[in-house]
């Protein structure tokens, strides 16, 4: 028996384990393409990129707790096509991994910035550790940063570039920051955090192009005809799901490599977990792709089950978080279609949640500096307890009683 694992990122390491821990006793290989062990990505746009945490302990483990698990882990390993008639996993070497169970957690990589002289050696991306450092390496030395994109990878390194001193400029193509993923308020109150740390915003303007200065340095044309000069660029842009190889062997793939509850794909003996899924979660009427830690970790359990025989399905709640300075975001649920956001509490506090609700029923809750209040809003999602809006715009109120007993 051997099961095999492409992609070495969070989802494929909690995949790999799961099986052992599921007794699985076959050969288990674990293929990355970088040069890492698998490892945290987290802090890299955050404590890394702040020069305030070394490499090793951004790995999950020691490379010796893999081998004592027997985990056969090949980084460097590009893995070039799935050959799903001879079930063999073909590798860049020509070397062909045989199967029974294939499991593809390919994650994502960071959308390219689609301008003329995005290849200028200033433009950084932040995705992956050899990104991370290439950033770090050069940070020092930019007095003035330029971010292009005010999600949450942007506003991390915003947030890190003006502690470490730098002058920094944000370009949001959208009227808001993190638009896709909070609501007004939120976006509202960390524009107002980050003004107040010295960071300078463009709203609702494109980068057109990028122009090398004689000096190392670069002008960045905007679409409405100004410019910014600056030393370091960082694209944060939003991402792509790695999905070519699914692709290519005839998977069913939408926005990411379809999967069904229980993380199988079109091929009943391949199944895919993490950012690179386009799948179902019981908890939601459509499916969706996302890009989160939770999801590598919960549906890689999934996965791992049903490549063990068993059928155990996805419906876990989903979970997010982002630190910006020394403001923590914590966001539960799915809140992007709702039709009522409430707010708990004073922003100008710097502290509150908001409560989203879609006809009448609690789809999410973003919180802003209460981490006690994220985690009641977790029991009070898993628990499907019933929250009146009123009641969660209360800040006198006490929510817990909204949790059926126990
Ligand atoms: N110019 C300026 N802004 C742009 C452009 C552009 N050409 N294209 C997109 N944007 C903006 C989007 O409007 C959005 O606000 O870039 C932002 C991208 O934000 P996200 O979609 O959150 O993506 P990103 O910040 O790159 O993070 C990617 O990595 O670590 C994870 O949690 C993170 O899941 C997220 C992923």
């Amino acid at each position: 028996m051997s099961i095999v694992i492409v992609g070495a990122g969070q989802a494929g390491l909690q995949i790999a384990e799961s099986l052992r821990r599921g007794a699985y006793e076959g050969r288990l290989v674990l293929i990355g393409d970088e040069s890492f062990p698998p490892y945290q990505r987290p802090p890299l746009s955050k404590k890394y990129l702040a020069d305030q945490m070394a490499d090793e302990r951004l790995y999950f483990r020691p490379l010796e707790q893999l081998e004592k698990q027997q985990i056969e882990f090949r980084p460097q390993t590009r893995v070039t096509a799935l050959d799903r008639e001879a079930r063999e996993v073909v590798l860049a070497s020509g070397e062909r991994l045989p199967y029974e169970g294939l499991a593809l957690t390919t994650g994502t990589r960071v959308r390219p910035l689609p301008v003329p002289g995005a290849d200028h050696p200033a433009v950084c991306y932040l995705r992956g550790l050899d990104d991370a450092r290439r950033l770090r390496e050069r940070l020092p030395a930019a007095a003035r940063v330029l971010v292009v994109g005010g999600g949450f990878i942007g506003l991390e390194v915003a947030a890190t570039a003006r502690a470490a001193g730098k002058q920094v400029t944000v370009v949001e193509a959208l009227d808001r920051l993190m638009a896709r993923a909070v609501a007004p308020v939120v976006s509202d109150h960390f524009a107002s955090l980050h003004r107040a740390r010295g960071v300078e915003f463009r709203f609702g303007v494109g980068l057109a192009s990028i122009t090398a200065q004689a000096d190392g340095s670069f002008t960045a044309s905007l679409a409405d005809g100004s410019s910014i000069q600056a030393d370091l660029l960082v694209a944060g842009i939003g991402v792509l799901p790695n999905q070519e190889l699914a692709v290519a062997a005839g998977l069913e793939c939408r926005s990411g490599i379809v999967v069904d509850e229980y993380a199988r794909t079109s091929d009943p003996r391949i199944v895919a977990a993490g950012d690179c899924t386009w799948h179902i979660n019981r908890r939601f009427a459509a499916a969706h792709r996302l890009e989160s830690v939770q999801n590598a970790v919960d549906q890689g359990k999934i996965a791992a089950a049903s490549l063990l025989g068993h059928s155990v399905p996805y419906q876990d709640l989903p979970w997010f978080w982002s630190d910006q300075y020394d403001v923590k975001l914590q966001m539960v649920g799915l809140s992007q279609d709702h039709d009522a956001a409430l707010v708990r509490g004073e922003p100008a506090s710097g502290a509150f949640s908001v409560f989203y609700f879609k006809t009448g029923a609690l789809v999410g809750v973003d919180s802003i500096n209460r981490p006690a209040e994220h985690m009641l809003a977790r029991k009070l999602m898993q628990t499907g307890a019933v929250v009146p809006p009123e009641a969660a715009a209360d800040p006198a109120f006490d929510l817990k009683t909204c949790l059926p007993p126990a």
